[in-house]
């Protein structure tokens, strides 16, 4: 596997603090004008039920500007029809179907798949044949990755925040569980990502598993915009996965 690691910046959380004051300041559109110009291969946004961050208006405004900037809009999403309706009518590049509780603070591990197919491979399909691109949240599990080939996506992305929490020895035993997830999932066809709780260390541990083609940061990022700005931000990030990749190379 060649090839640079695409970096796509989640923007919920310049949202949440606009959302705060119920203004419209900060605005996520201009932070993903900001990320796109600092080098952020696509915008990734996670339109949830409660509106808690990203809104409706958001999201139109997003897959207006990565329209424009030619680059991909990652839209994150609940199995449910309502979330369904949305996707199908803005299209975007693609869709990551992710888990959702009201009562999580993030999200909190990765979609059981194995076991819901007759729920989740439906909305899979009707998002694939309008030509969006079908990426699954989900655990680094071998029986996980096999459920998100059968139902048809595209993409796995995995779900890095148990690694982020983890140290030592149970870090270690993540990263392999990361690695085998990985090696099924493109012995199967699947393009895998990686995303949630990532720092410039974990990325640059992301790039360790060389099947991985892109990372979606977020909470990291907007976080350090506060001290560094969101253009250095990204510009630090990019550069550490960079320097990740060619000490692997
Ligand atoms: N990928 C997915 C599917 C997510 O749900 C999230 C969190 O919204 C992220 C990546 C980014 O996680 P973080 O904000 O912790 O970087």
């Amino acid at each position: 596997m060649s090839g640079r690691v695409r970096l796509g910046v989640n923007i919920d959380h310049v949202a949440t603090v606009r959302n705060a004051r119920g203004g419209v300041h900060p605005d996520p559109v201009r932070a993903a004008r900001e990320a796109l110009a600092a080098g952020a291969d696509g915008i990734t946004a996670h339109l949830r039920e409660d509106r808690r961050h990203i809104t409706d208006t958001d999201i139109e405004a997003l897959s207006d500007l990565c329209a424009e900037a030619g680059r991909p809009l990652n839209l994150e999403m609940a199995v449910t029809d309502e979330m369904l309706a949305i996707a199908l009518r803005h299209r975007p590049h693609a869709a990551c179907l992710v888990p959702e509780r009201r009562d999580e603070v993030t999200t909190e591990g990765g979609l059981a798949v194995a076991g819901h197919e007759a729920r989740i491979g439906p909305v899979a399909k009707a998002l694939a044949d309008v030509g969006v691109r079908v990426s699954l949240f989900i655990e680094p599990s071998i029986e996980q990755v096999e459920a998100a080939h059968a139902v048809g996506a595209q993409v796995v992305e995995f779900h890095t925040g148990r690694y982020c929490h983890l140290s030592g020895d149970d870090r270690a035993i993540e990263f392999d569980r990361l690695q085998a997830a990985a090696s099924r999932a493109v012995d199967l066809g699947l393009e895998v990502h990686a995303g949630h709780g990532l720092d410039y260390e974990t990325a640059a541990d992301m790039m360790g598993i060389a099947e991985v083609r892109e990372l979606n940061i977020g909470h990291f990022l907007i976080g350090e915009a506060v001290f560094v700005g969101l253009t250095n931000a990204i510009h630090r990030m990019r550069a550490a996965m960079d320097r990740a990749c060619e000490a692997t190379a």
